[in-house]
């Protein structure tokens, strides 16, 4: 059956996603944002990330690694809200793809895509002032052994700084959270609190952490962009996948899932 259903214009998306928390987010096109959005909002959580940095990490021209950076979006973020240098690292879609987008956007001379894997970058010691992840630090980062093969990167006194999907507490013994237990994916064994990625960054030895603390009802944040996602996604896949986070969200109401933010500085 052909859904006929009207479409929202761009006009009632955009109220329905403006949030005063992002004021730099609201001023992206949702439709761009919807397109290429690849899990909770980017841009969003990005924008809580930045403070955190600090202005000198993210001042023009700073040498910013987007390490996981997806379709880009965030990249483009940076060199427009703060005229960073910007190395759009990622492993599953393609620099040709992103290169597009990037020119589309009118950044192309501030954003390099490359394709990297995160335990093999092509980049030599004290390359970036500042190293972002959003969304994916969770994908690789987890490993106690991780975190100084990347600081490596970073000038001395550069920041690191990451949001993850997290849990509000980490759950006791090897069975997730009863009421997630029908939507439990193994992937979710690596979502922390924020007090464990405080712990296992300030032990590593290679940041002093500045920041580890969780975002005040961002699982109402992730549900409202999910349900738009899975009305509005033009991917049938992305759809779905965003269907699944609104049961996902709904069965949790903030209970256990929100968003983690953790930013440390290179010793
Ligand atoms: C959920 S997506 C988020 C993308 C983007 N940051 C965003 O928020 O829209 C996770 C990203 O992590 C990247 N990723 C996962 N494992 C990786 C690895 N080992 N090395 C580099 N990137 C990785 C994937 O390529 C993917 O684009």
């Amino acid at each position: 059956m052909p859904d006929n259903t009207p479409k929202p214009s761009n006009e009632d998306l955009t109220k329905r996603l403006s949030n005063a928390r992002y004021p730099r987010s609201n001023g992206y096109d949702v439709r761009w944002t919807i397109e290429n959005q690849m899990g909770p909002h980017a841009l969003w959580l990005l924008e809580w990330l930045a403070p955190a940095l600090g202005l000198d990490a993210l001042r023009p021209g700073a040498r910013v690694l987007d390490l996981g950076c997806g379709r880009a979006m965030t990249s483009v973020f940076l060199a427009r809200e703060y005229d960073a240098q910007v190395t759009a690292a990622d492993l599953w879609v393609a620099p040709d793809e992103n290169a597009r987008r990037i020119a589309e956007a009118g950044f192309a001379d501030r954003v390099l895509p490359v394709h990297a894997e995160a335990h093999d970058l092509p980049f030599a010691e004290g390359s970036f002032d500042a190293i972002v992840s959003i969304d994916a630090y969770q994908y690789f980062g987890t490993n106690d052994l991780y975190l100084p093969t990347l600081t490596r990167l970073l000038k001395p006194g550069g920041r690191i700084g990451v949001v993850v999907p997290a849990l509000r507490e980490e759950p006791e013994g090897a069975e997730p959270p009863e009421h997630l237990k029908p939507f439990w994916d193994p992937g979710f064994w690596a979502f922390h609190t924020p007090a464990w990625w405080r712990r296992h960054w300030t032990r590593s030895g290679t940041v002093e952490v500045e920041t580890a603390d969780w975002l005040e009802d961002g699982w109402k944040d992730w549900l409202l962009w999910s349900e738009v996602c899975a009305e509005e996604s033009p991917s049938e896949f992305m759809a779905g996948m965003a269907r699944e986070s609104v049961e996902l969200l709904h069965a949790d109401e903030g209970r256990a899932l929100g968003f983690a933010r953790v930013v440390g500085r290179r010793r």
